[in-house]
């Protein structure tokens, strides 16, 4: 990843720039907020993933810049309402903003971040851009309406968690590739080669992230330890456990995501549970597929430096820790 981070290196400090000047308001509250989350080391994949593409697409305009930033502050808006639905108390590694600052403040300074994004996305003077950024909120916030829907529900099963995982997570990282293959003006083609592509990496983004939420370290991953069992979430390593429990296994599942408060041993119960079943493997191999596939997108793209660091990224999201 250290090569694709010095490959971006200079385009990222524009856009950290555009964070700054975007932030800026008359309220303190909503720059002392937004530059609180902003700057707390998130890993820019959404950003970085608009710009390698650009850069794949040979666009030469100044207009990936902004659109970077704007699919970032999309993500970080979605981070601040969702810490607040998901009573989350830690992100990247400090105190998330809502146990800072409260759940109003969260979700207001929230929408400010979707306001000022729209905004700037009108600046790309595009309206298909517009378009397909706009889709993507609504989608964004219909897949954590379904996750609501879904908690505690053991009969989510595997396709019913894709649904989710598709809506609240890939969506974003699927329009952060299209958009600069649109800014790029490519053909049809090109243009859906990216969508997928991104479709397939935020999906295998978002299987990776359920299942460090079980297995990794607190310190590297930033966030806490099987925080969604806690939350009530049928994410895939639990729902492959669950297809393969006895029915006493599946009674204390049941008592366990249903539960006020998760004691420690109910969460090793679940984690030993998830391991003999093999959860976490079965949820990194349909990651693993995912990347494949992610990558067969990209053959209709001539080999070159961006493409590269587009496979680097993609295996990046499976072999993370944080
Ligand atoms: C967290 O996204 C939310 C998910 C979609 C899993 P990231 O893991 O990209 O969060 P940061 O920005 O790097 O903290
Ligand atoms: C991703 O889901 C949330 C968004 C897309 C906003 P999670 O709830 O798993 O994300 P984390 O684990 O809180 O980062
Ligand atoms: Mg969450
Ligand atoms: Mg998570």
């Amino acid at each position: 990843m250290e090569t694709v981070i010095a490959l971006l290196k200079d385009e990222m400090q524009a856009v950290e720039s555009q964070f700054k000047k975007n932030l800026a308001s008359d309220v303190k509250l909503v720059s002392q907020v937004g530059d609180y989350v902003l700057s707390s080391g998130g890993k820019r994949i959404r950003p970085m993933l608009l710009l390698l593409c650009a850069r794949l697409c040979r666009y030469n305009g100044d207009k990936h810049i902004e659109l970077a930033g704007v699919v970032e502050f999309i993500h970080t808006a979605t981070l601040l309402h969702d810490d607040v639905v998901d009573s989350a108390n830690l992100r990247r590694g400090n105190r998330s903003a809502n146990s800072v600052w409260g759940n109003q403040a969260s979700v207001l300074v929230g929408d400010f971040l979707f306001a000022k994004s729209f905004s700037v996305m009108v600046g790309s003077e595009s309206l298909k851009i517009l378009q397909i950024l706009s889709d993507t909120t609504t989608q964004l916030a219909e897949g954590e309406i379904l996750q609501l829907i879904n908690t505690c529900d053991l009969d989510v099963d595997e396709p019913r968690y894709l649904q989710v995982v598709r809506d609240k997570t890939a969506i974003l990282i699927a329009a952060a590739c299209q958009v600069a293959g649109v800014l790029a003006g490519v053909d049809e083609n090109q243009e859906m080669a990216l969508r997928e592509f991104g479709l397939e990496i935020g999906t295998a983004f978002q299987l990776m992230d359920d299942a460090l939420d079980y297995v990794a370290d607190e310190e590297d991953f930033g966030k806490e330890k099987g925080h969604d069992l806690f939350e009530g979430k049928m994410t895939l390593p639990l729902i492959h456990a669950y297809s393969d429990s006895t029915e006493l296994e599946r009674v204390e599942i049941s008592r366990i995501i249903e539960a006020e408060e998760l004691a420690n041993e109910d969460l090793d119960y679940i984690c030993a549970l998830i391991d003999e079943k093999g959860g976490i493997n079965y949820t990194r191999q349909k990651a693993t597929e995912r990347i494949e596939r992610a990558k067969q997108q990209l053959s209709i793209f001539s080999d070159c430096e961006a493409r590269q660091a587009l496979f680097t990224l993609a295996d990046y999201v499976v072999s993370r820790n944080k």
